[in-house]
């Protein structure tokens, strides 16, 4: 395989057109979800199109030992991945001490203790070859207090973070890594999170716009990527002037609408 790229959470939405945007530049996948059906299928699709080699590989990574598992059979293949995609995610609407506890600690080990995990292990293998690129899908709820969405936003934040100050750790060593921030895309994502028909996902982006944007930004080795101009406006130009309360009342009501 060669220039390959690790996506997880291929199956649907951003990860999926991650995918078709790598295989459409001739460069090589492995595909993870949990869904394996529609992993078989999207790789039919990008072989026959763009004449790539694709692996699938079925894990459900909000399990404990998931990761390293996953690791450990990409290297028993022999496979180098060169762009890592921590996009596997998701969300769930509702006050904080009103959700099952277990939904919210599942959230955390997918969206941050996979991520954290798959970082690490390709991360240094990466640096060992002075070259790789690690793209994580973040949000801009990664920027903001999130009621009613606690816990997706502070998953965010933490993924914000982390690769700013990892971002920082591996300058000159030839890795890069990129926090992708979109707003309210158009994927499963609003269903799976409880938004069935909230007003915040009208308009929402498109998943290959999102996509196209965020594969671009890590090419470049950006750290952070907002996709939407009114967002970069909204968190780095007015954020820093509004009051958290004000702020987490705002977003109350957006959660809620
Ligand atoms: N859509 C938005 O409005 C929005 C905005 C900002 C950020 N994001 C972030 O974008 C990323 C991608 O989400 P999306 O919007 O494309 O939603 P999506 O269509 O629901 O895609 C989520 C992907 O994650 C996979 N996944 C979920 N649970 C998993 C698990 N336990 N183990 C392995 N894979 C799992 C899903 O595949 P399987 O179900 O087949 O496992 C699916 O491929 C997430 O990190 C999300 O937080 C989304």
């Amino acid at each position: 395989m060669k220039n390959t790229a690790l996506i997880t959470g291929a199956s649907s939405g951003i990860g999926k057109e991650l995918a078709r945007i790598h295989a459409s530049k001739g460069r090589d996948l492995i595909l993870v979800a949990r869904r394996i059906e529609l992993l078989h299928g999207l790789k039919e699709e990008l072989t026959q199109k763009y004449r790539v080699q694709v692996e699938v590989i079925a894990k459900d990574l909000s399990v404990v030992g998931a990761s390293q598992a996953l690791y450990d059979e990409v290297i028993q293949n022999g496979w180098q991945v060169d762009y890592l995609f921590n996009n596997a995610g998701f969300g769930g609407k509702g006050a904080f001490l009103e959700r099952e506890l277990e939904q919210d600690t599942e959230m955390v080990r997918l969206n941050v203790m996979a991520l954290l995990k798959l970082t690490h292990l390709f991360g240094k293998d990466m640096k060992q070859r002075a070259k790789g690129k690690i793209l994580q899908t973040a949000s801009t709820a990664g920027f903001l207090p999130g009621p009613y969405q606690n816990t997706y936003f502070a998953t965010k934040a933490f993924v914000v973070s982390h690769t700013q100050g990892l971002a920082h750790e591996l300058k000159g060593s030839g890795v890069t890594v990129t926090a992708l921030c979109p707003g309210p895309v158009q994927t499963e994502f609003a269903q799976v999170a409880g938004f069935g028909s909230s007003k915040m996902f009208e308009g929402a982006a498109s998943a290959y716009k999102t996509a196209l944007i965020g594969y671009n930004a890590m090419e470049k080795g950006k750290v952070i990527c907002i996709t939407e101009l009114q967002f970069s406006f909204l968190i780095k130009c007015l954020r820093p002037f509004l009051p958290t309360s004000l702020t987490a009342g705002i977003i109350a009501k957006m959660q809620q609408s």
